[in-house]
Order: C-alpha cells, then structure tokens, then sequence
C-alpha cells in the first residue's frame, strides 16, 4: 500500500488442488511507460489492458499534474493527450509516486531536460530507496538534485535549462536507470548513449520506436550500445499491454507445489529480457507446456499449462539470468522449498534495494516457515524440503513489499499448516485482483 491505508493481515491455508484458467492483469512495466510516453507525445494515446494498480494510477496522478490529460474510459481502457517533448510545466505540488521506484525513477528522467522544478516523495518503502543512481547521470545533462542524505527522497529536482547530451555506462543491471537517461535525452539535443553490459527489460527501446523515436541498438565488446537522437517529435500511439509476466509467476508457482494442480495461465511474456523464472522452473524441472505462442502488445507471449510438479529439482540459477527474473526471485524461493535439494540464487544484491531487502525478507520467513536458509551479500540459498515439506505455521513480515506478500501466500497453499503475512495491502499496488484470483482458480486465502 502506498502509504495511503491500513495494514491488513492475510491468511494462506492449504489448498485443494488448482484449476481453471488464470487471466493476470496488465504488465505494471509497460503500464507506467505507456503512460509516460503518451504524455510526451503530440496527440491521443489510447492505451487498453492498463494496469490499475496503486503504482500505475500513481502515474497517472502524475502525468496529469505535469500537464498532460489522462481520462479513463472504462476498465484498463484510458487515454492520454500528450504535451510534446519539452513540454511539461511545473507542477503546483508535491509529486507522491506511492511505493513506486518506477514511477519516480522514470518521472525524475522524463522532466529532468525541461525547465521546471518538482518535488518527489513516496511512501515509507520508497523514501529508503537509493535515488542516486537516477541523479547521478542525470546531472550530467545539467540537472540539479536536492534530496535526503543518502539521495533519498522526498527530493527536489530541477531541471536543466540547457541540456546538454549524455554518454553514460549504467554501473548496475537496471531498466529504470536505463530509461531514466532515454527519458532524459528525450530533450537534449544531439545524441544521448546508454551502455548496459547485461541486458535489462528493453520495454522502453521498444516503444521509443513505436512512439517515432530514432532509437539504435548496436551489440558490441562493451555490451547494448543504445544510441537516441534527441528532441523528436513523439506521435501519440494505441498500446495494448500485454499481461505481466511477473504477476503471472504467482499463479505459475502456486500450481506447481500444489497436489493435483493443472492450469492454464495465457499470454505470458515471452521477451528474453523477462522470462528468466520460466527458464529456470524448466530447468528445475516444472511442467509447463508453452502453448499457442504469438505476439501481443508489441511482445512475443504464449499460453501456459502448468500442472502439480512432484519432482523439481533444486539447481544452481545461472547468474547472468538475473536482470531478467530480477523480481521473481522471492516466488522462486518458495518453489526451491518444495524442490528435492538445494537451490542457490547467486548475483542478487540488486533485490536489497527493492520495495523491501528482499533476500533478507525472504530469509527470515522461510525460516520462520521452519526452511533452512544461507544467504551473503549477493546469495540467497534454499534448502528444499521437497513436496509437502514446508512446515509454516508463521506469519510472515511484507515490509511494505507486495511481491514479498504474495510469495507467503503462495508458500501458505502448500504447506502443512497456515501462513499468514502481517499486511497484504501492497499487493494493491500491482496485483489488485490477486486474491479473488488464486481463489477463483482453488486457494484458501483470506483476510483476518
Ligand atoms: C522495472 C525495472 C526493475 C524491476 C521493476 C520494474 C522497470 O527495476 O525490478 O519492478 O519497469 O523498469 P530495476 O531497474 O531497478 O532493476
């Protein structure tokens, strides 16, 4: 929750076995961005499949105080008239993005190249997450930034006059950061570079181009050199998003630790810069079927059919995997508990700076779940106790992070007795029909 309601505590029983057909919600990636780009474009955007999340209608709330009008149509069916590239104002008060790094993080690029000032804050999740890494290539092009020790928020920006265009080599595998400076270079003139050694989620190359910007991906020694050329007119586009992969892994991982499970979950993203969970329950040795495989949105999908896994192995996840399963480690981590062996999830320090430390939030639960956890800096290992093998009977803390909340109630459907988390409100931000939907498909969750 992003800082706007109560807690609520949830409770996870074990589940009959699942079936039936799971129609997750839209990608909260492309949602945000659909959002942003058709504020900087000339015309109407149309956008349908948006998800209403907390974080995404955060954005929205945003858009329309740096100018641009964001009307709702109906259920995921908005549009957007944009203001142009350079054209946002100033807006008349704080900016609040909730519990969104997104969010702010792609905000903060998109006005950083315009003359105008704004203020960011968020909720107490993200007032602890590091903004640095966004303001610091951001002052490169002339922006100035006023924050909390540490570039925490809430934080003041001001935008640079004169922009002038970037180089820029990201130090950390992050498609906000990444976005950030595109959003950014959007207004300076000439040509901005952002280099990134590992591929992170390209969705923003992706409708760049769509939107009418010369946008260049070159692959060489360094890693993807995206090149954009600066101050082009953006033309208001129709975006069908696509649904979220990393909403699907839940219904994905409950069936594959719950007896008797079989199904279908379709139009699952199939972008490589997404679907490293889906590499690696194979791998585990998951039963999956990709069915029907096709293009929706703009992004290669296909329909899952996934059923009970009795025999998932624990592996070691292929570290140049993580950018692109980077949030699905937490739901991966409750499959390992019910894998045979170990499971060992190396290269993961970037999930301490998400909504929540994730490797510790997830560590401390399974233990108090009664697992056998090892975790470093940048390691988190599981001790799998095969099916039916995880005690429960805890309640787990969320930390303000709905990904740490849906993971235990996950874990709650197979266990032998009942998990329950301290607050399930975050769930709100990017899965808002979670619950009628594991229950719908044949899980006990509810509210205490
Ligand atoms: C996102 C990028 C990732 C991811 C987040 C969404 C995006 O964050 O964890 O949920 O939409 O660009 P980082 O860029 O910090 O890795």
């Amino acid at each position: 929750m992003s800082g706007h309601g109560e807690a609520q505590v949830m409770v996870s029983a074990k589940s009959g076995p699942l079936s039936g057909v799971a129609e997750v919600p839209g990608d909260k990636s492309i949602s945000h961005r659909a959002l942003i780009f058709g504020a900087m474009a000339i015309g109407e955007t149309k956008i349908t499949g948006l998800l209403e999340g907390e974080d995404v209608l955060d954005t929205a709330k945003a858009m329309r105080a740096f100018g641009a009008t964001v009307t709702r149509h109906g259920e995921g069916s908005w549009s957007v008239n944009g203001v142009g590239v350079g054209g946002f104002r100033e807006p008349e008060n704080v900016i609040d993005c909730g519990n969104s790094g997104t969010g702010v993080r792609l905000i903060m690029g998109c006005m950083a190249t315009t003359p105008i000032s704004a203020t960011f804050t968020g909720d107490a999740s993200l007032n602890k997450r590091p903004m640095g890494r966004v303001t610091d290539p951001l002052s490169l092009f002339g922006t100035q930034a006023f924050g909390r020790k540490g570039g925490r928020l809430p934080m003041t920006l001001v935008g640079a006059a004169d922009p002038l265009p970037v180089r820029y080599t990201l130090p950390v595998a992050s498609a906000q950061v990444k976005s950030a400076v595109l959003l950014a270079g959007l207004n300076a003139p000439g040509e901005t570079v952002v280099i990134e050694r590992e591929p992170t989620r390209d969705h923003s190359e992706r409708m760049l181009r769509g939107f009418g910007a010369d946008l260049t991906v070159e692959q060489t020694d360094e890693g993807h050199v995206i090149t954009l050329k600066g101050r082009p007119e953006l033309k208001a586009q129709t975006v069908a998003v696509p649904r979220d992969p990393s909403s699907a892994a839940f219904p994905v991982c409950a069936a594959l630790i719950t007896p008797g499970s079989d199904i279908l979950v379709p139009g699952v993203s199939q972008n490589l810069t997404r679907n490293g969970l889906y590499l690696t329950l194979v791998d585990m040795g998951a039963q999956i079927e990709f069915l029907n495989p096709r293009e929706e949105g703009g992004e290669p999908v296909a329909d899952l059919r996934v059923r009970y896994s009795p025999d998932l192995q624990g592996i070691e996840v292929p570290e140049e995997r993580a950018p692109s399963m980077i949030d699905e480690y937490p739901v991966l981590s409750v499959v390992a508990s019910f894998a045979h062996g170990t499971t060992v999830m190396r290269g993961v320090k970037e999930l301490r700076v998400k909504e929540s430390d994730r490797i510790d939030a997830m560590a401390r639960g399974l233990e108090a779940c009664g697992m056998s956890i090892e975790e470093e800096e940048d390691v988190l290992i599981v001790h799998g106790k095969g099916p039916g093998g995880m005690p429960g009977g805890a309640t787990c803390a969320t930390h303000l992070d709905h990904r740490i909340a849906m993971s235990f109630l996950v874990a709650g459907m197979a266990a032998q007795k009942e998990i329950s988390v301290d607050d399930g409100s975050p769930i709100l931000t990017s899965f808002p029909i979670f619950e009628g939907l594991m229950n719908g498909l044949g899980a006990a969750i509810r509210k205490a």
